[in-house]
């Protein structure tokens, strides 16, 4: 059971073999009836096959992305300003996507940042020349984005282990410049259009927000998730800056940002539901506040498989009302101190 889940009809070339989890079924059943019947839904089959494109605002697209491994399905978001466009995150990387961006975007310059180092979200670093993001996550994501990064997805046989597509058109390594800037760095896109990239941590130490400011909207990585939040993971080993993946620091950061929630008026994750009302942050602190005071006190536990790794991992979950789930291991809670 744990590797289908019933089959959506898609419009990406890419088919899904197998799954390392199961997809939270509120979620999937979401995430069909968008992808089977949304009107904006469109692929550009003669750039890029793998990726669904939907317009949610005159000036923002969603591009939805097959996860390459078992792992969650993404998004990806092009964010047109009045001088500047910005891309957010770029995904597992399958196909032309520079180009992809560049046909959305038109002349327009534009910036690309990162939200983390998931490979979901920046193993498409490559196809472009210089990528911004917070400065804890400059050497995870390096250490992440390197020759080979994409071996992982195939067996001894060169088949492909989660999805199916043609290997050729992966990107092949280049080099790019990656750029860490402090929290609250501001990216103008033209005029008063200006985007804020807020620190988060929590599901990954440099994991940062990024709040359009006149538009109100936050686009929110992998710390908003109506599947599961993974912010309570823990340190990993060989990676960097790891005392801030746990539920006090995005306790810490998300309360000062509920401070700000009338600055936000709409959410879009890295995963799954979007276009969400952000009174969400509001539920998912109550979450994470009952964490902290009470972590034995969980609504269940899970056993999970790292794609990449390998690694087993325990995890308990605490639900978000009326969303998915905070996890958490028992490491992941407190900061060290
Ligand atoms: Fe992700």
């Amino acid at each position: 059971m744990l590797e289908r889940m019933p089959p959506i009809k898609g419009a990406s070339k890419a088919k899904r073999l197998r799954w390392s989890a199961p997809q939270n079924e509120i979620s999937w059943a979401y995430m069909t009836m968008l992808r089977e019947g949304n009107r904006t839904c469109r692929v550009y089959d003669d750039i890029n096959p793998y990726v669904e494109v939907y317009q949610y605002r005159d000036n923002l697209y969603a591009l939805f992305n097959q996860n390459n491994d078992g792992m969650g399905d993404v998004w990806m978001y092009v964010l047109i300003g009045p001088e500047k466009a910005m891309v957010i995150d770029t995904a597992c990387g399958l196909g032309r996507q520079r180009e992809l961006v560049e046909k959305l975007i038109g002349d327009m310059p534009y910036i690309v940042v990162n939200t983390h180092l998931g490979p979901d979200h920046s193993f498409g670093n490559i196809q472009y020349d210089r990528v911004y993001c917070h400065e804890y996550e400059v050497e995870n994501i390096k250490s992440r984005v390197k020759p080979g990064m994409f071996d992982f997805l195939f067996d001894e046989d060169g088949n492909n282990k989660w999805l199916q597509f043609d290997r050729k058109d992966l990107p092949e390594y280049r080099e790019y410049e990656l750029i860490g800037v402090p929290d609250g760095y501001i990216f103008n896109l033209g005029g008063d259009y200006d985007v804020e990239l807020i620190w988060t941590g929590g599901h990954a130490a440099g994991h940062a927000m990024y709040l359009a400011k006149k538009d109100r909207l936050l686009f929110a990585g992998d710390d908003v998730c109506s599947d599961v939040i993974g912010c309570g993971a823990g340190p990993k080993e060989g990676m960097f800056h790891q005392e801030y993946c746990n539920i006090e620091t995005y306790r810490d950061r998300l309360e000062g940002l509920c401070r700000r929630i009338d600055q936000i008026e709409y959410i879009f994750p890295g995963h799954f539901m979007l276009n969400l009302e952000s009174r969400v942050l509001l539920d998912i602190l109550d979450t994470l506040n009952a964490i902290l005071e009470d972590p034995e006190n969980y609504d269940y536990a899970t056993e999970s498989r790292n794609p990449m790794s390998g690694a087993v991992k325990h995890s308990f979950h605490k639900f978000v009302k009326g969303f998915g789930t905070v996890s958490y291991s028992e490491n992941g809670v407190y900061r060290a101190r």
